[in-house]
């Protein structure tokens, strides 16, 4: 079915919202399930009701189940919010969405099944599932304005020597580039400015981080494979949340060089680290990171939150992007006990490391006090 163009509002103004790691399934009874389901249905519907956005994006890792209908379900579940407000969406695939027994493609179809789905397979002859871009014209209509590249970043490498997570392949960088050279000669020989969806993260992310000193080591993460002979902070001109080590893969399969080179890409935003929220610049490219929607995966206390984007026709370089977490929308948690709801899962963490640190000292001054005491009862004798 032919879908009507995305378009600039009259404002000049366009707003994407990402929502990242669903990991929604079939199981709705075991492990509070159901409340799980609730909090993050409640946090979804807050955001599309009071952020409003024109196109909304499922960052992958979205759903999981064992029949076409199971999917099917799944599907009409964590698109509910979206479409019953007949917003748009689009999606790109994450590792965890081919690791169940309904092939990608299948669940490509059944997305579509939705009249509000714009996402597609633009080139069946190159690897993955639902590489494509769409173009968002200006308020009337007349002018591809900007462009969005959604793109399939596998599961596992091949080879596991070489790296643990697969790269975005040549033959997709290939399409990329003769993409947007179409793009651009449509546009009089000028790149038209683009941003980036993916699930799994390039490996420049880790150029947003800093070795951390001895002693910020509690406030660090330590690297993911090839990176985890360090720990990381964020540099101090980066904003946002490092609760886990990006989970790159351990080669760089020249990604980011092939944006740089085409020139259109102004910015590239990720899923598939559930924790992290940050957004960065390097070499002049956005990388920003949308931490999972979910309390059904492991997260981050009372964060899970989604990340808005926010075009500008008037100012088409300008993107700005903010995180909205569960909490700053006001809903209370019925899934997490009252101690979570107020503290993030790393901060429960460092406080079992304190605690556990404050124990054993005390441990060892309350048995150093008893050897003192035996030792003078010893001389008293
Ligand atoms: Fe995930
Ligand atoms: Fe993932």
């Amino acid at each position: 079915m032919k879908k009507e163009p995305l378009r600039f509002n009259k404002d000049g103004k366009f707003k994407i919202m990402l929502i990242g790691d669903l990991h929604e399934y079939y199981d709705m009874k075991s492990d509070n399930a159901a409340a799980k389901v609730d909090d993050t249905l409640n946090l979804l519907t807050k955001a599309v009701n009071e952020l409003k956005p024109d196109l909304v994006i499922y960052l992958g890792d979205n759903a999981r189940a064992a029949t076409e209908s199971q999917m099917r379900s799944i599907i009409s579940r964590i698109t509910y919010p979206v479409s019953v407000n007949e917003i748009p969406f689009d999606l790109v695939f994450g590792n965890h969405d081919r690791e169940c027994e309904v092939p990608l493609e299948t669940q490509l179809k059944l997305y579509q099944e939705h009249e509000n789905c714009y996402a597609f397979n633009a080139d069946d002859s190159i690897s993955g599932c639902g590489n494509h871009n769409i173009v968002i014209k200006s308020h009337d209509g007349e002018k591809d304005m900007f462009n969005l590249w959604l793109i399939d970043s596998h599961n596992l490498y091949e080879d596991s020597s070489r790296s643990y997570y697969d790269v975005v392949h040549e033959d997709q960088l290939e399409w990329y580039k003769k993409t947007a050279k179409e793009l651009a000669e449509k546009n009089g020989g000028k790149p038209i400015p683009s941003l980036v969806f993916q699930h799994i993260p390039v490996p420049e992310e880790y150029e947003l981080l800093r070795e951390a000193k001895p002693h910020e080591r509690l406030d660090s993460v330590q690297g993911h494979k090839t990176y985890s002979d360090k720990y990381y902070v964020l540099k101090p001109q980066v904003e946002g949340y490092l609760g886990e080590a990006p989970a790159v893969p351990d080669f760089n399969g020249g990604e980011f060089a092939a944006w740089k080179e085409a020139g259109d890409v102004l910015g590239a935003f990720f899923g598939h680290d559930h924790m992290n929220d940050f957004v960065g610049f390097v070499d002049g490219i956005m990388l920003g990171q949308c931490k999972t929607a979910s309390f059904r995966v492991y997260t981050d206390g009372c964060r899970p939150g989604v990340r808005t984007i926010t075009l500008d026709e008037n100012n088409i370089e300008n993107v700005q992007t903010k995180m909205y977490h569960f909490k700053d929308f006001g809903l209370k948690s019925k899934s997490l006990d009252p101690y979570m709801r107020h503290v993030t899962d790393r901060q429960d963490m460092k406080l079992k490391v304190y605690g556990t640190a404050i124990g054993t000292v005390a441990a060892v001054t309350a048995a150093a006090v008893a050897v003192n005491k035996v030792s003078k009862a010893k001389k008293k004798k």
